[in-house]
Protein backbone atom coordinates (compact mmCIF):
# COMPACT_ATOMS: atom_id res chain seq x y z
CA UNK A 1 0.00 0.00 0.00
CA UNK A 2 1.50 3.33 -1.06
CA UNK A 3 0.44 7.21 -0.22
CA UNK A 4 -1.73 8.87 -3.24
CA UNK A 5 -2.47 12.63 -2.55
CA UNK A 6 -5.80 13.76 -4.48
CA UNK A 7 -6.01 17.66 -5.24
CA UNK A 8 -9.35 17.31 -4.54
CA UNK A 9 -12.20 15.10 -4.01
CA UNK A 10 -13.05 12.26 -6.84
CA UNK A 11 -16.12 10.62 -7.43
CA UNK A 12 -16.94 7.09 -7.04
CA UNK A 13 -16.19 4.17 -8.16
CA UNK A 14 -13.07 5.61 -8.83
CA UNK A 15 -12.46 7.29 -5.27
CA UNK A 16 -13.41 3.80 -3.81
CA UNK A 17 -11.13 2.02 -6.17
CA UNK A 18 -7.71 3.92 -5.47
CA UNK A 19 -8.62 3.68 -1.56
CA UNK A 20 -8.90 -0.32 -2.10
CA UNK A 21 -5.34 -0.26 -2.47
CA UNK A 22 -3.86 2.86 -1.15
CA UNK A 23 -3.95 5.22 1.42
CA UNK A 24 -5.57 8.40 0.28
CA UNK A 25 -4.60 11.94 1.11
CA UNK A 26 -7.39 14.31 0.18
CA UNK A 27 -5.70 17.98 -0.14
CA UNK A 28 -7.65 20.27 -2.20
CA UNK A 29 -4.81 22.35 -3.81
CA UNK A 30 -7.04 25.38 -4.86
CA UNK A 31 -5.43 28.73 -4.65
CA UNK A 32 -2.57 30.08 -2.50
CA UNK A 33 -4.30 28.31 0.76
CA UNK A 34 -4.64 24.70 -1.32
CA UNK A 35 -0.96 25.37 -2.48
CA UNK A 36 0.52 25.61 1.04
CA UNK A 37 -1.36 22.59 2.18
CA UNK A 38 0.21 20.66 -0.73
CA UNK A 39 3.16 21.35 -0.26
CA UNK A 40 3.09 20.93 3.64
CA UNK A 41 1.14 17.16 3.39
CA UNK A 42 3.99 15.90 0.27
CA UNK A 43 6.58 16.65 3.05
CA UNK A 44 8.29 14.08 4.31
CA UNK A 45 4.53 11.43 3.68
CA UNK A 46 6.73 9.28 1.41
CA UNK A 47 4.19 10.21 -1.45
CA UNK A 48 4.17 7.85 -4.26
CA UNK A 49 1.73 9.46 -6.58
CA UNK A 50 -0.39 12.47 -6.70
CA UNK A 51 -3.81 12.15 -9.04
CA UNK A 52 -4.21 16.42 -9.59
CA UNK A 53 -7.32 18.28 -10.92
CA UNK A 54 -6.34 21.62 -13.11
CA UNK A 55 -6.10 24.08 -10.48
CA UNK A 56 -3.06 22.31 -8.74
CA UNK A 57 0.41 22.99 -10.28
CA UNK A 58 2.85 20.31 -10.00
CA UNK A 59 6.25 22.39 -10.89
CA UNK A 60 9.62 21.93 -9.59
CA UNK A 61 8.89 22.88 -6.07
CA UNK A 62 5.96 20.39 -5.81
CA UNK A 63 8.56 17.99 -7.10
CA UNK A 64 10.77 18.29 -4.13
CA UNK A 65 8.46 18.57 -1.31
CA UNK A 66 6.92 15.08 -2.69
CA UNK A 67 10.94 13.77 -2.95
CA UNK A 68 12.49 10.81 -4.71
CA UNK A 69 9.00 8.31 -3.20
CA UNK A 70 7.04 9.89 -6.20
CA UNK A 71 6.17 7.81 -9.19
CA UNK A 72 3.31 9.20 -10.86
CA UNK A 73 1.37 12.13 -11.26
CA UNK A 74 -1.98 11.63 -12.58
CA UNK A 75 -3.78 15.06 -14.03
CA UNK A 76 -7.38 14.58 -14.48
CA UNK A 77 -7.47 16.52 -17.54
CA UNK A 78 -6.29 16.31 -21.17
CA UNK A 79 -4.43 19.14 -20.83
CA UNK A 80 -1.62 19.35 -18.93
CA UNK A 81 -0.20 22.69 -18.84
CA UNK A 82 0.26 22.83 -14.83
CA UNK A 83 2.22 20.20 -14.80
CA UNK A 84 6.26 20.63 -15.47
CA UNK A 85 6.56 17.50 -17.78
CA UNK A 86 10.09 18.36 -18.21
CA UNK A 87 10.78 18.28 -14.92
CA UNK A 88 8.81 15.29 -14.19
CA UNK A 89 10.98 13.67 -16.31
CA UNK A 90 13.96 14.59 -14.78
CA UNK A 91 12.68 13.37 -11.51
CA UNK A 92 11.77 9.84 -13.24
CA UNK A 93 8.45 10.95 -12.45
CA UNK A 94 5.68 9.50 -14.96
CA UNK A 95 2.72 11.94 -15.87
CA UNK A 96 -0.58 11.07 -17.57
CA UNK A 97 -3.25 12.75 -18.89
CA UNK A 98 -7.17 11.63 -19.74
CA UNK A 99 -7.41 12.09 -23.40
CA UNK A 100 -10.54 10.73 -24.81
CA UNK A 101 -13.44 10.36 -22.07
CA UNK A 102 -13.84 14.27 -22.26
CA UNK A 103 -14.25 14.57 -25.78
CA UNK A 104 -18.21 14.77 -26.24
CA UNK A 105 -18.78 16.56 -23.79
CA UNK A 106 -16.34 19.54 -24.26
CA UNK A 107 -17.51 19.37 -27.90
CA UNK A 108 -21.34 19.40 -26.60
CA UNK A 109 -20.01 22.51 -24.50
CA UNK A 110 -18.13 24.43 -27.41
CA UNK A 111 -21.23 24.31 -29.35
CA UNK A 112 -23.32 25.31 -26.49
CA UNK A 113 -21.51 28.99 -26.72
CA UNK A 114 -21.19 29.01 -30.30
CA UNK A 115 -25.24 28.93 -30.12
CA UNK A 116 -24.90 31.25 -27.12
CA UNK A 117 -23.05 33.88 -28.47
CA UNK A 118 -24.49 33.99 -32.13
CA UNK A 119 -27.83 34.24 -30.67
CA UNK A 120 -27.60 36.09 -27.98
CA UNK A 121 -29.16 33.71 -25.59
CA UNK A 122 -26.94 35.11 -22.53
CA UNK A 123 -28.08 38.90 -23.38
CA UNK A 124 -31.75 37.52 -23.91
CA UNK A 125 -32.11 35.55 -20.29
CA UNK A 126 -30.08 38.22 -18.47
CA UNK A 127 -33.31 40.59 -20.00
CA UNK A 128 -35.66 38.59 -18.81
CA UNK A 129 -34.66 37.88 -15.41
CA UNK A 130 -34.27 41.75 -15.14
CA UNK A 131 -37.81 42.21 -15.65
CA UNK A 132 -36.95 44.27 -18.93
CA UNK A 133 -40.34 45.16 -20.64
CA UNK A 134 -40.11 43.75 -24.12
CA UNK A 135 -42.33 42.25 -27.06
CA UNK A 136 -41.72 40.09 -30.47
CA UNK A 137 -40.41 42.66 -33.06
CA UNK A 138 -38.96 42.15 -36.44
CA UNK A 139 -35.18 43.20 -34.95
CA UNK A 140 -35.63 42.49 -31.04
CA UNK A 141 -31.99 40.73 -30.17
CA UNK A 142 -31.07 39.37 -33.80
CA UNK A 143 -28.41 37.20 -33.83
CA UNK A 144 -26.78 35.47 -36.91
CA UNK A 145 -27.39 32.12 -38.27
CA UNK A 146 -25.02 29.30 -38.92
CA UNK A 147 -25.73 27.73 -41.82
CA UNK A 148 -23.69 28.39 -44.75
CA UNK A 149 -21.22 29.97 -42.60
CA UNK A 150 -17.46 29.42 -41.92
CA UNK A 151 -16.47 27.41 -38.95
CA UNK A 152 -12.63 27.25 -37.98
CA UNK A 153 -10.67 25.19 -35.85
CA UNK A 154 -7.60 25.60 -34.37
CA UNK A 155 -6.67 22.24 -33.07
CA UNK A 156 -7.68 19.80 -34.97
CA UNK A 157 -7.37 17.30 -32.14
CA UNK A 158 -10.09 14.98 -30.80
CA UNK A 159 -12.39 17.85 -29.64
CA UNK A 160 -12.08 19.70 -32.17
CA UNK A 161 -12.77 17.54 -34.41
CA UNK A 162 -15.86 16.45 -32.14
CA UNK A 163 -16.92 20.06 -32.34
CA UNK A 164 -16.56 20.16 -36.17
CA UNK A 165 -18.47 17.20 -36.23
CA UNK A 166 -21.52 19.42 -34.85
CA UNK A 167 -20.49 22.54 -36.42
CA UNK A 168 -21.72 20.27 -39.88
CA UNK A 169 -24.77 19.13 -38.62
CA UNK A 170 -25.37 22.66 -38.25
CA UNK A 171 -24.68 23.26 -42.10
CA UNK A 172 -21.61 25.30 -41.60
CA UNK A 173 -18.08 24.34 -43.79
CA UNK A 174 -15.39 23.48 -41.48
CA UNK A 175 -11.66 24.72 -42.18
CA UNK A 176 -9.29 24.25 -39.90
CA UNK A 177 -5.46 24.85 -38.80
CA UNK A 178 -3.19 22.59 -36.79
CA UNK A 179 0.13 21.64 -36.20
CA UNK A 180 0.15 18.74 -37.82
CA UNK A 181 -2.70 17.96 -40.77
CA UNK A 182 -4.93 15.70 -39.76
CA UNK A 183 -5.89 12.19 -41.80
CA UNK A 184 -7.12 12.46 -44.73
CA UNK A 185 -9.98 10.04 -43.52
CA UNK A 186 -10.89 12.44 -41.03
CA UNK A 187 -11.08 15.28 -43.95
CA UNK A 188 -13.40 13.80 -45.83
CA UNK A 189 -15.23 13.13 -43.42
CA UNK A 190 -15.43 16.50 -42.00
CA UNK A 191 -15.29 18.09 -45.38
CA UNK A 192 -12.38 19.84 -43.57
CA UNK A 193 -10.09 22.39 -45.47
CA UNK A 194 -6.85 22.82 -44.04
CA UNK A 195 -5.62 26.76 -44.35
CA UNK A 196 -2.74 28.31 -42.85
CA UNK A 197 -3.29 30.14 -39.72
CA UNK A 198 -4.09 33.66 -41.16
CA UNK A 199 -6.71 32.28 -43.58
CA UNK A 200 -8.15 30.73 -40.35
CA UNK A 201 -8.73 34.13 -38.70
CA UNK A 202 -9.48 35.91 -41.59
CA UNK A 203 -12.32 34.26 -42.94
CA UNK A 204 -13.41 32.04 -40.09
CA UNK A 205 -17.27 33.48 -38.72
CA UNK A 206 -16.98 31.22 -36.10
CA UNK A 207 -13.62 30.41 -34.96
CA UNK A 208 -13.17 28.04 -32.25
CA UNK A 209 -9.78 27.27 -30.32
CA UNK A 210 -8.93 23.30 -29.47
CA UNK A 211 -5.31 23.68 -28.82
CA UNK A 212 -2.63 22.34 -26.08
CA UNK A 213 -1.43 25.56 -24.14
CA UNK A 214 2.62 25.93 -25.10
CA UNK A 215 4.84 28.35 -25.18
CA UNK A 216 4.51 28.63 -28.41
CA UNK A 217 0.05 29.05 -28.58
CA UNK A 218 -0.02 31.62 -25.64
CA UNK A 219 -1.54 34.57 -26.77
CA UNK A 220 -1.66 33.01 -30.37
CA UNK A 221 -4.97 34.89 -30.71
CA UNK A 222 -4.27 38.55 -29.97
CA UNK A 223 -3.99 42.32 -31.27
CA UNK A 224 -3.62 41.40 -34.58
CA UNK A 225 -5.40 38.54 -35.18
CA UNK A 226 -8.69 40.33 -33.73
CA UNK A 227 -7.81 43.67 -36.54
CA UNK A 228 -7.63 40.65 -39.29
CA UNK A 229 -11.25 39.05 -38.10
CA UNK A 230 -14.44 39.40 -39.25
CA UNK A 231 -16.13 42.19 -37.63
CA UNK A 232 -19.14 39.52 -37.78
CA UNK A 233 -17.42 36.69 -36.53
CA UNK A 234 -17.23 35.26 -33.23
CA UNK A 235 -14.58 33.75 -31.09
CA UNK A 236 -15.21 30.80 -28.81
CA UNK A 237 -12.55 29.39 -26.28
CA UNK A 238 -13.19 26.16 -24.39
CA UNK A 239 -9.14 25.09 -24.63
CA UNK A 240 -7.44 27.43 -22.57
CA UNK A 241 -7.44 31.18 -21.61
CA UNK A 242 -3.82 32.14 -22.24
CA UNK A 243 -4.30 31.27 -25.99
CA UNK A 244 -5.67 34.18 -26.06
CA UNK A 245 -4.77 37.79 -25.30
CA UNK A 246 -7.70 39.02 -23.14
CA UNK A 247 -6.90 42.96 -22.21
CA UNK A 248 -6.65 42.75 -26.20
CA UNK A 249 -10.26 40.32 -27.09
CA UNK A 250 -11.52 43.16 -24.63
CA UNK A 251 -10.84 45.93 -26.63
CA UNK A 252 -12.01 44.07 -29.94
CA UNK A 253 -15.27 42.89 -28.19
CA UNK A 254 -15.88 46.94 -27.41
CA UNK A 255 -15.04 48.39 -30.77
CA UNK A 256 -16.44 46.13 -32.63
CA UNK A 257 -13.71 44.21 -34.29
CA UNK A 258 -15.38 40.87 -33.69
CA UNK A 259 -18.83 40.75 -32.59
CA UNK A 260 -18.91 38.20 -30.02
CA UNK A 261 -17.09 35.94 -27.63
CA UNK A 262 -18.39 32.53 -26.03
CA UNK A 263 -15.23 32.01 -22.81
CA UNK A 264 -15.29 29.04 -20.74
CA UNK A 265 -11.50 29.62 -19.76
CA UNK A 266 -9.88 32.64 -18.53
CA UNK A 267 -6.09 34.13 -18.59
CA UNK A 268 -6.28 34.20 -15.16
CA UNK A 269 -8.66 31.57 -13.39
CA UNK A 270 -10.79 31.91 -11.50
CA UNK A 271 -10.38 35.35 -11.65
CA UNK A 272 -12.35 36.84 -14.83
CA UNK A 273 -11.01 40.09 -16.89
CA UNK A 274 -13.28 42.85 -15.40
CA UNK A 275 -13.36 44.50 -18.41
CA UNK A 276 -15.69 41.27 -20.00
CA UNK A 277 -18.15 41.21 -17.06
CA UNK A 278 -19.99 44.21 -18.63
CA UNK A 279 -20.06 43.10 -22.05
CA UNK A 280 -23.30 41.85 -23.34
CA UNK A 281 -21.54 40.28 -26.91
CA UNK A 282 -19.17 38.05 -24.36
CA UNK A 283 -21.01 35.04 -22.89
CA UNK A 284 -18.92 33.88 -20.19
CA UNK A 285 -19.17 30.57 -18.21
CA UNK A 286 -16.63 29.31 -15.12
CA UNK A 287 -14.58 26.13 -17.04
CA UNK A 288 -17.43 23.80 -17.28
CA UNK A 289 -16.09 21.99 -20.62
CA UNK A 290 -15.94 18.46 -18.74
CA UNK A 291 -18.56 18.94 -16.44
CA UNK A 292 -20.79 16.23 -16.70
CA UNK A 293 -21.57 13.40 -14.16
CA UNK A 294 -20.59 10.98 -16.57
CA UNK A 295 -17.81 12.57 -17.92
CA UNK A 296 -15.83 13.91 -14.95
CA UNK A 297 -16.35 9.90 -13.43
CA UNK A 298 -14.94 8.77 -16.44
CA UNK A 299 -11.60 11.51 -15.99
CA UNK A 300 -11.48 10.12 -12.65
CA UNK A 301 -11.59 6.53 -13.26
CA UNK A 302 -8.80 6.79 -16.06
CA UNK A 303 -6.69 8.59 -13.54
CA UNK A 304 -6.76 6.44 -11.13
CA UNK A 305 -6.31 3.67 -13.29
CA UNK A 306 -2.99 5.09 -14.47
CA UNK A 307 -1.98 5.52 -11.17
CA UNK A 308 -2.74 2.07 -9.81
CA UNK A 309 -0.96 0.40 -13.08
CA UNK A 310 2.49 3.06 -12.19
CA UNK A 311 2.23 1.93 -8.24
CA UNK A 312 2.18 -1.79 -9.80
CA UNK A 313 4.54 -1.43 -11.90
CA UNK A 314 2.65 -1.77 -15.19
CA UNK A 315 3.03 0.84 -17.72
CA UNK A 316 0.42 3.95 -17.50
CA UNK A 317 -2.59 3.68 -19.79
CA UNK A 318 -2.32 7.27 -21.33
CA UNK A 319 1.08 8.86 -20.59
CA UNK A 320 2.04 12.08 -22.09
CA UNK A 321 5.20 13.51 -23.01
CA UNK A 322 6.88 16.73 -23.44
C1 LIG B 1 -9.91 20.46 -18.85
O1 LIG B 1 -9.77 21.62 -18.86
C2 LIG B 1 -9.08 19.51 -19.54
O2 LIG B 1 -8.02 19.86 -20.08
O3 LIG B 1 -9.45 18.33 -19.54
Amino acid sequence: MSTVVVTGPIPDPPDSLLRADHRVLEVPATGAAGRRDLLAALDGAEVAGIVSTVTAAVDREVLAAAGPSLRVVANVAVGYDNIDVDACQEHGVLVTNTPGVLTEATADLAFALVLMVTRRLGEAERLIRCGTPWAWEMDFLLGRSLADKTFGVLGLGGIGQATARRARAFGMRVIYHSRRRADAAIEVELDARYVDIDELITTSDVLSLHAPLTPHTHHLIGADQFAAMKPTAYLVNTARGPLVDEAALVTALRTGQIAGAGLDVYEQEPQVNTGLIGLENAVLIPHLGSATVETRTAMADLAVRNVLAVLAGDPPLTPVSS
